[in-house]
């Protein structure tokens, strides 16, 4: 049987909003995050989620601008963009000795996170969903759409207690999500970045959806597949190119990279962090990587 949990949640937004209202519905304590408008509607109106797998429901949160009480795990759930300034909402005197989950995608955050907060209690995980927050609107919940029909999480324990992750796992489990404790840290997120790097930066460079890519710029696609294996596996995460091929040409043709959707609406991209990351961590184990340094600069060059 899970136990009741007490979980904070920075950046109640596609994924932090949905796992807070998940976990509220389970009956957890869950206190939002946000800045002022967000936590002012979350404590008036809470969470809408509208959602293929767990169908539509409401779900009350707590919501604040700021941690002021100690809690059993606080998710980061904010994009890069905005880690630094949305990190200075859980002071690490506050925070304690809770889990410190951050389930964004790239691999350079864990270290600034264990920089500032105690070490062995951070805990990162990687999300597969596809789950958007809309509004808030004046009045009325934060709604959140959840299109992927499923939503599965790693968690990892390289430095943070096994059991304290473990029971957040049940936790998140029991909500119904997938979820689970895997064993290395490194080959989580690299897995995650090794299939997110070529697909983001090549419907982002292009406009194009992952259907048009595979077919007009499938060479390209190749060669950036092979540059991104060969760095994740300098840095210790097995990868396999041929695997990652045959996942891009299992998936719909009309996929979007979140990336590029993000570049059609005009909001900041996590260029840095994932064609940035993938450029320093090539760097640093000599791995030459010509496809992805021209598509990061092409980007750049763009404004993003
Ligand atoms: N969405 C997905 O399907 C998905 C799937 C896998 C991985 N990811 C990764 O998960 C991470 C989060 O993505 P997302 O799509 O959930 O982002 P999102 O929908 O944009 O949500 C980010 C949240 O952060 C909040 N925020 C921004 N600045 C803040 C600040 N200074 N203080 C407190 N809160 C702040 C935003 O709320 P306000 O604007 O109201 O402040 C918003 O609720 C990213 O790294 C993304 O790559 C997302």
């Amino acid at each position: 049987m899970t136990s009741t949990l007490t979980v904070a949640v920075l950046g109640p937004g596609g994924i932090g909003g949905l796992l807070a209202a998940l976990l509220s519905r389970s009956g957890h304590r869950v206190i939002c995050l946000a800045r002022e408008a967000t936590a002012h509607t979350l404590s008036g109106s809470g969470l809408q989620v509208r959602s293929r797998q767990f169908g539509d429901f409401g779900a009350a949160v707590e919501a604040d601008t700021e941690l002021r009480e100690p809690v059993d795990a606080c998710l980061i759930a904010v994009k890069h963009t905005t880690l630094d300034a949305a990190l200075t909402r859980v002071p690490p005197a506050v925070l304690g000795d809770a889990l410190v989950v951050p389930l964004l995608n790239g691999v350079e955050h864990p270290a600034s996170l264990r920089a500032r907060y105690r070490p062995d209690r951070v805990a990162p995980g990687v999300i597969r969903v596809e789950s958007t927050r809309l509004g808030p609107g004046a009045t009325g919940p934060v709604v959140i759409e959840h299109g992927s029909g499923f939503v599965e999480t790693d968690l990892t324990a390289d430095t943070a207690p096994r059991p304290r992750v473990e029971a957040l796992a049940d936790a998140l489990s029991a909500t119904g999500a997938t979820a689970r404790v895997v064993e290395d840290e490194t080959t989580a997120l690299w897995a995650k970045m090794a299939f997110l790097a070529p697909f983001a930066l090549l419907t982002t460079r292009y406009g194009v959806p992952l259907g048009e890519v595979r077919t007009r710029h499938r060479e390209e696609l190749e060669s950036l597949v092979a540059e991104t294996t060969a760095v994740s596996r300098a840095c210790g995460a097995p990868a396999d190119p041929a695997q990652a091929l045959a996942r891009y040409d299992a998936f719909p043709p009309a996929a979007k990279s979140s990336m590029q959707r993000d570049a059609e609406a005009g909001r900041p991209l996590e260029l840095d962090a994932v064609g940035g990351a993938l450029l320093r961590a090539a760097d640093r184990h000599g791995v030459p990587v010509p496809v992805a340094a021209r598509l990061v600069e092409e980007l750049r060059a763009a404004g993003h």
